[in-house]
């Protein structure tokens, strides 16, 4: 079935001076180049403009899309960086990648592109062909149907709802639902809004909208000031590195987590607050790159299992191939996949993969205008494309154990400043000794060209697209030496 929509991306992989643009005069940098202070006038400027309208504290720097190309961004001040961050992880194959730009360019593209249908009501003709082209192609083991959504948040979100169906249904045992249910959840009352709660992790992050951030826990700032669920919130493993020399602990570490899993389950049925689903990140992304074993989640899975709890894996950021595998849940090896997987990102749309059982009984259960965007589903096609036919799996192994290894060299020479390099592809982190180092730390990446960002308190959290070679790995070395060594 890939064949023949590969044609178009056989032709660019083997032409070198079309492979890099559409624009033949664009090729991607050797090296960053920094040409102003951070952020550079044309930088302050805008953002002084952008303040009078709306809050820019976060705005780093304003960016020319336009000169932005592979794994380099340019700043509108002409700085040039190779970009480790990737847009917050959602970046899947560089920037004016030909194969997003070809899909563009087609003239039998200009209808998905230019109308926006309302999803759920009204799909376009070749709706079920999109979705079997793109999203099905990659559909993780076991979760044969999906359901698109436009964000992060809003996939999470629906599918915390899906499991409080599922749960519901089996409960009712198959009736219908009472009058008394229909009624009382207009008012937010139980039965029609059941007492139900879902399980996530200390460190964890969903999302910022109500029912996701129920679950979220990595910062105060995403959360001050909102109602939030009585819901369980279990640990989430902090591990010893490196690895192998701290088998037992780490292990003594799972099963602590695991312990407190199985007794919150007990706890808030005692609540007369069941929990229905668990979710969890494979790695925390934002909360300071904590990565759990595989024995850890095997475990994760059989306890949901026997709480008869949905398990949902949070893949909105591990998920597209950066970690080495198309979904960072397979790296465990598990024999009952987990019921759902949330996705968004660097798949371009966000959504749900899920098991049929969860398939709500009615429409509009799971609905909203949009329900997603074909014309980011035509974009993920070339994406899906262009990772299979160049083997880019195969690469993000190869840079991301080059990565590792050059990551604990560094450990090594700054034993002062850093520690706890880990990864999986090139998912990858190392730790300052401080939240001071930290920011001191990104502060000096950016001005030796290496745009970057935390995640925790204390973590260089590096975040690549999937084109992400041990050429660029070199780089970026090259460029911490640099750094590091000023500090
Ligand atoms: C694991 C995880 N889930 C959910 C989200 C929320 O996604 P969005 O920001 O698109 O709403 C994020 C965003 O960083 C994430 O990392
Ligand atoms: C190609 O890129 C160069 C450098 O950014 C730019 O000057 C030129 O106008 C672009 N050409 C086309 C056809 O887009
Ligand atoms: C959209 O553009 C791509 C790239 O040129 C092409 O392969 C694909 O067939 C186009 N889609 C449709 C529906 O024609
Ligand atoms: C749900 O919880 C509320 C408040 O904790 C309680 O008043 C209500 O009786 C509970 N309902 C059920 C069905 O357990
Ligand atoms: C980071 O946050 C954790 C959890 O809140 C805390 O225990 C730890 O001391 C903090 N570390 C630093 C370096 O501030």
């Amino acid at each position: 079935m890939m064949s023949s929509k590969l044609n178009f991306v056989r032709n660019i992989a083997f032409l070198p001076q079309r492979m890099l643009s559409a624009n033949a005069t664009m090729q991607e940098p050797e090296a960053p180049k920094i040409v102003t202070k951070l952020p550079g006038p044309k930088s302050l400027d805008l953002i002084k403009e952008l303040d009078a309208v709306q809050n820019s504290g976060a705005v780093q720097l304003f960016i020319d899309y336009e000169k932005s190309i592979g794994n380099y961004i340019v700043d509108v001040d002409g700085n040039t960086f190779l970009d480790i961050y990737s847009q917050i992880a959602s970046v899947p194959l560089g920037y004016n990648h030909p194969a997003m730009i070809d899909v563009i360019k087609n003239p039998k593209n200009i209808s998905t592109l230019v109308n926006r249908p309302a999803l759920g009501v009204l799909p376009p003709r070749d709706f079920v062909q999109r979705l079997k082209s793109s999203l099905l192609v990659i559909a993780p083991q076991g979760l044969s149907e999906v359901q698109t959504m436009a964000c992060g948040s809003c996939s999470v979100e629906n599918a915390l709802k899906a499991a409080c169906f599922w749960y519901q249904q089996k409960k009712r045992g198959g009736e219908s639902p009472s009058d008394e249910e229909l009624e009382s959840c207009l008012w937010n009352q139980s039965p029609g809004a059941p007492n139900l709660s879902v399980m996530s992790f200390s460190g964890g992050f969903h999302g910022r909208t109500f029912g996701a951030l129920s679950c979220t826990h990595s910062k105060s700032i995403h959360k001050l000031d909102v109602p939030s669920f009585d819901w369980p919130i279990a640990p989430y493993p902090r591990y010893k590195y490196p690895l192998h020399e701290h088998k037992q602990e780490n292990k003594a570490m799972d099963d602590r987590c695991i312990a407190v899993v199985e007794d919150l389950f007990e706890k808030y049925k005692k609540k007369d607050c069941p929990v229905a689903a668990l979710i969890v990140e494979p790695i925390q992304g934002e909360g300071g790159d904590n990565h759990g074993s595989s024995y850890f989640f095997k475990e994760i899975r059989r306890v949901t299992r026997k709480n008869e709890a949905a398990f949902i894996c949070d893949e909105v950021q591990t998920g597209c191939g950066a970690t080495g595998r198309f979904w960072a849940h397979e790296h465990w090896n598990l024999q009952t996949p987990p019921d759902m997987v949330t996705f968004s990102k660097k798949m371009l749309s966000g959504g749900f993969f899920y098991k049929p059982e969860f398939r709500p009984d009615k429409p509009y259960r799971i609905f909203n205008t949009w329900l997603g965007d074909p014309a980011k589903m035509i974009l993920l096609e070339a994406v899906i494309d262009v990772i299979f036919k160049q083997k880019l799996l195969d690469q993000i192994r190869d840079s991301g154990d080059y990565l590792l290894d050059n990551l604990i060299e560094i450990e090594k020479k700054y034993p002062q400043l850093v520690e706890n390099a880990r990864g999986k592809g090139t998912f990858a982190a190392i730790d300052f000794k401080t939240s001071e180092l930290q920011s001191e730390g990104i502060k000096r990446l950016h001005k030796h060209g290496i745009h970057c960002g935390g995640s925790g308190n204390r973590t260089l959290r590096i975040r690549t697209t999937l084109t992400f070679s041990k050429k660029h790995v070199d780089v970026l070395i090259d460029r911490m030496n640099r750094a590091f060594y000023e500090m």
